[in-house]
């Protein structure tokens, strides 16, 4: 348990509110987009509007002679400079201007820049490209077929197929089925969506040809591994680049990696000695950036005849686009998807995925989720619910007599994964008791009868978050650590600075919550600063909802260095020995004479006007924590859905959501991170898809096709929790942030399914929308 401090203090487990907020709500957040440089140019991008394409002549000669336009940067001039190709997160390299080819649409071509953004946009319409159209591969299905087109031309290997990644024992699951009673099948697509944070991805580099210092203003989730990507591939010294990332709206993955825009307008700076400004439009967001998922999965469990599950083989197909861009660990092809197991105790498993080239977008990004691991979530979870089908066994009976048992933990998976605690009948049963389960078992039960539609859905989803530890995780080679910084000021307030950086999670409350717990220092007394690559600690940034797991913890190591001077000074402040000292929130005190104190603010004020002999002044520690394993928060969802037999219309009429991610330090921002979870899961079950015509033009791409949930689809959700530390964590706390996202999408398609599973509905693909819904009933007979 952890010692709850006063809301004075305002430690861990109090609600505060968000000190960044009041900012937000009076409209003063500072967006790269609000920065304005003297002097400040802007860039656009010309693209492809053809998916596959040679490029035969790009000529800029018209778009030059508009008045206000400085410069046009085409793939050949960046060839120039060896830059018109990038090496990708991952073992791949991506086009930043077209070169030869162009491989999907909204492909960027050449970039202009202008003395203001409206005269860039319009010199952009009059660069003139010809293009010769070039067969097209939209099907990753296709993809290695013999008369596929071969997508890259500059890779040796003649082939759209990237890799093919296995993990587990092959033969033993084989095994398995071939004797098992009971097997059951389900394929499933996880589909290519985007992120769509409010904000979308931008930059102004300013090279300031005086000092050589280059400033890049970036919406960067991992600025300091942004820098040293810049470094390494721009060949600009490390100490002269700063990366600043100031507020960001949102980045749910979307602003890991590096993108053609962000190159294209520092090499303009440095060309033309003056701030450049880019910011993509929102369908160039859409369109260009970071898409997520496009998994095409087939899972099979084998069990025996009393339900208990025993085998797990997984096939997978990834659709990677033109480039595999995918950021992630590089020594997982396919992310963490071989988390894919579950909550649930197989005794083998195997599991294999293939990547392949198509005509899209790059990206394969970690949409709120751990590298896959939605995407692995929602395959198992929809595949229990087949399998209890099969079987005629309630979906949560069997969930029960399926799941890895708490006394078992930490538990070894199948794959390889080591589970640090978990209790899943303890979530599932608190949701199943807030939903009322049983009786709308029942309630069901008479609708049928009447033959309405009604569903219920279950899903009892593993997590598994915090990449480190270093010796398994790095991104393009930098270890996977985390950082974090404090600094104790005379007077006993402080500063402290992060590897990480929030995009929306609240941070500047939890971090200082955390020195509040760990220090006495009211977390208002505490100013958390991230993402100025010049004075924050090194650190890999925040996605995977890895912030808590490694920069908390850091924070929390760093403040018991800070705690451990301290009590160096009280004792000589006391004139006792450090073994007669007791720590109590905020003092210490001598062991039997409580009155005889000093508080961390008294001990603060010593550290700089008298300190003891031989002591060091200052009251300052930096951490870099490496996680010895990654955490795994867990929760049970269960979502209840009414089904318009009319329209074919999903309402969602109850959504409970039961996480567990051990110790929480502020529980009004965890339930905050759970409903923006829950609804992004929403809009992804329901309603977004990024997909393609035969010719490779994006559907999606615009807000008009691509739908964001407002208030009116969004339903009330319902949270509760339950608490299993983490054994391994220095204050017991898992990550959360995106666990809604990966655990909701199967209560969702859960509930649909249930609800029409009488009628002999086995799956239907998200995003299930009031069309798809439709026409099975249409189908099945229930509409005519
Ligand atoms: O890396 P990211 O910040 O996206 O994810 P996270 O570590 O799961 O944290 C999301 C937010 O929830 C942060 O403000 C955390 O401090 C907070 N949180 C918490 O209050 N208690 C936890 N056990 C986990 C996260």
């Amino acid at each position: 348990m952890i010692a709850k401090t006063s809301p004075e203090v305002g430690g861990m487990g109090h609600p505060i509110k968000r000190k960044e907020d009041s900012r937000f709500i009076q409209g003063k957040g500072n967006y790269v987009d609000d920065v304005r440089l003297p002097g400040m140019v802007y860039g656009h991008m010309v693209r492809s509007p053809y998916a596959h394409a040679r490029l035969k002549s790009i000529n800029t000669e018209k778009a030059k002679q508009l008045p206000g336009v400085l410069a046009i940067i085409t793939g050949e001039d960046l060839a120039k400079a060896n830059l018109a190709w990038m090496p990708t997160l991952f073992f791949d390299k991506q086009m930043v201007l077209a070169t030869g080819k162009v491989l999907f649409q909204a492909q960027e071509v050449a970039f202009v820049v202008a003395e203001d953004q409206y005269t860039a946009a319009d010199a952009a319409e009059l660069v003139e490209v010809e293009y010769e159209e070039l067969p097209v591969l939209v099907d990753p299905h296709k993809a290695t077929d013999p008369d596929a087109p071969i997508l890259r031309d500059d890779r040796e290997e003649k082939s759209n197929h990237i890799f093919h990644w296995e993990v587990g024992d092959r033969a033993a699951t084989d095994r398995d089925f071939q004797n098992a009673p009971v097997k059951a099948t389900v394929h499933a697509i996880s589909q290519r969506c985007h992120p769509a944070p409010l904000e979308t991805c931008g930059c102004v580099a300013d090279f300031n040809k005086a000092t050589e210092k280059l400033t890049v203003y970036l919406t960067s989730q991992a600025p300091h591994a942004h820098r040293t990507l810049f470094a390494l591939v721009g060949g600009i010294p490390e100490q002269n680049i700063r990366v600043l990332s100031p507020d960001i709206g949102g980045g749910f993955g979307n602003k890991v990696p590096i993108y053609p825009g962000y190159v294209c307008a520092v090499v303009a700076s440095l060309t033309l000695g003056v701030p450049v400004k880019w910011i993509e439009t929102r369908s160039e967001n859409l369109q260009s950036t970071g898409f997520a998922r496009d998994y095409h999965m087939t899972a099979e469990i084998a069990a025996d005849k009393n339900g208990k599950v025993k085998a797990l083989r997984v096939k997978t197909l990834a659709d990677h686009g033109a480039f595999n861009a995918a950021a992630q660990p590089t020594k997982f092809p396919a992310g963490l998807f071989s988390v894919c197991t579950g909550s649930y105790d197989f005794e083998n498993s195997f599991c294999e995925v293939d990547g392949v080239y198509t005509n899209k977008a790059p990206g394969g990004i970690a949409y709120r989720c751990s590298f896959r691991i939605t995407e692995a979530a929602y395959l198992i979870e929809r595949a229990i619910d087949v399998l209890a089908a099969e079987l005629k066994m309630d979906p949560a009976e069997f969930r029960r007599k399926n799941f890895i048992q708490p006394d078992k933990f930490p538990y070894k998976t199948p794959l390889g994964w080591t589970y640090d605690s978990g209790n899943y009948e303890g979530a599932l049963d608190k949701a199943l008791e807030m939903v009322g389960y049983r009786e709308l078992r029942k309630e069901q039960e008479e609708k049928r009868k009447k033959g309405e539609l009604m569903g219920i859905g279950i899903s009892s989803f593993t997590e598994a978050v915090g990449a480190g530890p270093a010796h398994t995780f790095d991104i393009a080679g930098i270890k996977m650590f985390d950082s974090a910084e404090i600094r104790v000021h005379p007077t006993g307030k402080a500063i402290c600075r992060m590897g990480t950086k929030s995009q929306g999670q609240g941070h500047e409350t939890t971090y200082a919550q955390i020195v509040a717990q760990e220090l006495g220092i009211p977390a208002s007394d505490v100013i958390i600063e991230e993402g100025d690559t010049d004075t924050a600690p090194y650190g890999l940034g925040t996605y995977a909802s890895r912030s808590t797991p490694t920069s908390g913890a850091a924070t929390a190591m760093a403040a018991r260095k800070i705690r451990d001077k301290a009590k160096e000074i009280a004792a000589h402040l006391l004139e006792c020995s450090e073994a007669d000292l007791e720590w109590e929130t905020g003092k210490f005190f001598v062991k039997g004479a409580p009155s005889k104190s000093k508080t961390i603010q008294e001990i603060a004020f010593a550290a700089y006007t008298n300190i003891p002999e031989g002591l060091e002044a200052g009251l300052e520690a930096v951490n870099y924590y490496d996680p010895p394993n990654l955490t795994f928060p867990f929760g049970a969802y269960i979502c209840v859905v009414d089904i318009d037999k009319g329209t074919g219309e999903v309402k969602v009429r109850r959504f409970v959501a039961v996480d567990d991610c051990g110790n929480v330090i502020n529980p009004m921002i965890v339930e905050g991170q759970i409903h923006g979870g829950l609804t992004e899961g929403l809009a992804i079950a329901f309603m977004q898809l990024i997909d393609y015509d035969e010719n490779g033009n994006v559907q999606g791409g615009t807000l008009m096709d691509y739908l964001i949930p407002t208030a009116v689809e969004t339903p009330h959700w319902e949270t509760g929790s339950t608490c299993t530390p983490s054994p391994h964590h220095p204050f017991g706390a898992k990550g959360v942030g995106e666990s809604p996202n990966v655990g909701s999408p199967a209560a969702f398609v859960n509930a649909v399914v249930d609800a029409l599973s009488h009628l002999g509905v086995k799956h239907i693909d998200m995003p299930i929308t009031p069309w798809k819904v439709w026409k099975v009933l249409k189908e099945k007979g229930v509409v005519s």
